[in-house]
């Protein structure tokens, strides 16, 4: 009884904490352009400004790709996700290389997603947003817009 009371009281108190996430309003093109190329352009809310800054600093090594981008794009993307970054206390350690889905906060909430899923092919990664979370790209990741691929039979 105590656990649902918890829960309950936890569900009025964080009204849809973060299932909102949507590209800031003064997102650069260069963003989306550069960063959105081969997976989502990631809300810049879920890493750490540390973070991003040590990201944006190994782009010609990124988990195993290039995706070096040129002087002025690069100053323009970093502030960008400096500005928008979010609370490192909050996210927790990222790792490094840093990822989102490393993150203590993401792990936490995804802890009722079954370990075997991170790896079905229709999945891929946890990289992968937008396998489970359809409307990832309009920065919608409510619990009513996912979809879990089914056991494959
Ligand atoms: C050439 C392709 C490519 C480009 C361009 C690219 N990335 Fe990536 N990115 C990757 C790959 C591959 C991974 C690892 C994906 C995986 O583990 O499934 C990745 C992973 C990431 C992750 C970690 C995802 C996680 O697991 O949480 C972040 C954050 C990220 N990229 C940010 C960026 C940013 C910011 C830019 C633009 C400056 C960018 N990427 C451009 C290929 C790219
Ligand atoms: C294998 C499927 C899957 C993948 C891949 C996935 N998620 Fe999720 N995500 C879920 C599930 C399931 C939940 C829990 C929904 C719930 O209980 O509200 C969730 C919850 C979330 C939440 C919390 C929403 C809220 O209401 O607070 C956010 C934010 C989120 N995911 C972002 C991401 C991001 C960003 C990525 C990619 C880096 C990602 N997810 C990848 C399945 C997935």
């Amino acid at each position: 009884m105590k656990r649902i009371a918890l829960s309950l009281l936890l569900g009025v108190a964080l009204p849809a904490l973060a299932d909102r996430l949507p590209l800031p309003a003064d997102t650069p093109a260069s963003y989306s352009a550069e960063c959105g190329s081969c997976h989502l352009a990631y809300p810049p809310a879920l890493l750490a400004a540390g973070d991003w800054q040590r990201l944006m600093a190994g782009l010609n090594d990124h988990f195993g790709t290039d995706a070096a981008v040129d002087g002025k794009k690069g100053a323009e993307i970093k502030s960008f996700l400096e500005r928008h970054a979010g609370n490192a206390t909050k996210l927790g350690n990222a790792g490094n290389p840093p990822r989102i889905s490393t993150t203590a906060r993401f792990i936490r909430k995804h802890d009722e997603v079954p370990a075997k899923l991170w790896r079905d092919p229709r999945v891929k990664s946890a990289a992968n947003c937008e396998a489970c979370h359809r409307g990832a790209a309009n920065g919608n990741y409510s619990e009513h817009d996912i979809v879990l691929p089914s056991p494959k039979r």
